[in-house]
């Protein structure tokens, strides 16, 4: 396992490129299960989650090929298997997604229930519930989803629950909708740009799904669907690290390969909050830098467009600098607040209770030995960390490893103090670190 070492205080300062969407590639990926035909995608982020995902679909029958640093060439070889074993869905539950292409294509799936994990409770009842009303006879069986079905047939899903509607859910639904016979209308939609990307992908293989980005969905069924290419779009969330981290360390950072677009609402909030973000004429990159005068700020995290839940920790972080009180709440995820112990080791005053947490910020952050719980958790503890006086030692890097390509290697080349070391039993958390260098 790795550990990170942070020195903190240095400005991040320069040009970084933003990867590929995770949450973008992992359900394209899956949804590749539904062609026989060849696809090719660019733009796939190199992170264990597509690691993982590539594990579990080699083990449905899918050659998959690495044709160049971000891209892959996946075929589906075999189509006997439809288990997605437990060994490989606890690793990451958007496994879930294949749960959908399986049943679509074979006719029938064998799915690990994904269990709980750091950020609260996940149920998945939206996407079965959504299933059955497909057509397919679901039930679950010793942590396993057991379905089965003929041809799927049409039907109108609404994918909202209690805390709003459900991302993966929506993709599980669309993408067992594209073979089902019949027109499947799909309302309380995420509005997500994953899902506006997975439906181009599925309409570039053949598909015929329209009014994706809006609330109602509809999918028209068809019987077959192509090979095909397409480049996933790029990670918002990652931008959204970036551009926080920027604006913590009180530098200036050009980041390209964003849609600004997408990253409305988080620019609204970091201007809030006292930035200055200004888009490049290309309409490409956004430059973020710390603006004069912080302010704090109140924010929930909310489905988009409203901010997004995967940005909560790094956005609290960055705030235990504004002097004033600001408030983080989360409603997609009540229980995401992991990371605010961690922060209140490096001095961080947060009140945490419900569904929000009260940031008295203005506090400058000391070095610790922190753990990760969480990939965004640890994106905040690296934010953190970059702010902090002194050094600090970030354990389960692992966690960030998940959903960033290599994020200390992007904040080095833009200044930042930070080293990646294996974590070891001699490695006492209190003994002296080996000194965090410049990269
Ligand atoms: C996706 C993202 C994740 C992000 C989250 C919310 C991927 C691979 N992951 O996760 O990064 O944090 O969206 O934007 O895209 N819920 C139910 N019943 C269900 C499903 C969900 O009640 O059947 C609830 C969840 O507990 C949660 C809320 O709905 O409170 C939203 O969850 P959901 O959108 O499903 O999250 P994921 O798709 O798992």
């Amino acid at each position: 396992m790795d550990l990170l070492v942070i020195r903190g205080g240095s400005p991040l300062r320069g040009t970084v490129r933003v990867s590929g969407a995770k949450n973008s590639a992992l359900p394209i990926m899956a949804a590749a299960l539904l062609t026989d035909g060849p696809v090719r995608l660019r733009e796939v982020p190199r992170l264990s989650d597509v690691s993982t995902l590539s594990q579990l679909l080699r083990f449905l029958g899918m050659e998959i090929d690495e044709t160049g640093p971000n891209e892959l060439a996946l075929e589906v070889k075999d189509r006997r298997s439809f288990t997605a074993p437990y060994d490989l869905v606890r690793k990451m539950r958007a496994s879930i997604c294949v749960l959908g292409p399986l049943l679509a294509r074979r006719g029938r799936a064998k799915v690990s229930l994904p269990g709980g994990c750091n950020i609260g409770h996940r149920p998945i009842d939206l996407h079965l519930r959504g299933l059955e009303a497909l057509g397919a006879r679901v039930r679950v069986e010793n942590g396993y989803v057991l379905a089965s079905a003929g041809r799927l047939k049409g039907a109108t899903i609404d994918m909202a629950g209690p805390q709003g509607t459900t991302v993966t859910g929506t993709a599980n639904i669309l993408t067992a909708a594209v073979l089902a016979s019949g027109t499947t209308t799909i309302t309380s939609a995420a509005l997500e740009p994953e899902i506006v990307d997975l439906a181009h992908f599925l309409n570039s293989l053949g598909a015929r799904i329209s009014g994706q980005g809006t609330s109602v969905i509809r999918v028209e069924g068809v019987p077959a669907l192509n090979g095909g290419a397409h480049a996933v779009i790029p990670d918002r969330i990652e931008a959204a690290t970036l551009m926080t981290a920027a604006i913590a360390t009180r530098g200036e950072v050009m980041i390209s390969n964003v849609e600004p677009a997408h990253l409305a609402s988080v620019t609204q909030l970091l201007r809030r909050a006292g930035a200055a973000i200004e888009i490049a004429p290309s309409g490409t990159a956004i430059e973020a830098a710390a603006g004069p005068q912080w302010r704090p700020v109140e924010f929930s995290a909310i489905p988009y467009p409203g901010i997004p839940t995967d940005v909560q920790a790094q956005f609290t972080a960055m705030l235990t600098a504004a002097p004033g009180i600001s408030i983080a709440a989360d409603n997609v995820f009540p229980n995401r607040f992991m990371h605010v112990s961690e922060l209140c080791r490096m001095g961080a005053r947060i009140e945490q209770s419900g569904d929000r947490a009260v940031i008295h910020g203005g506090t400058r952050l000391t070095g610790a030995s922190v753990m990760a719980s969480d990939l965004r958790a640890s994106a905040a503890l690296v934010i953190a960390a970059l702010t902090a006086e002194g050094d600090t030692t970030i354990r389960r890097v692992y966690h960030l490893d998940r959903g960033y390509e290599r994020l200390d290697l992007k904040l080095s080349s833009l200044g930042a103090n930070i080293v990646r070391l294996r974590d070891t039993p001699e490695l006492l958390t209190d003994s002296p670190l080996p000194q965090a260098r410049a990269a």
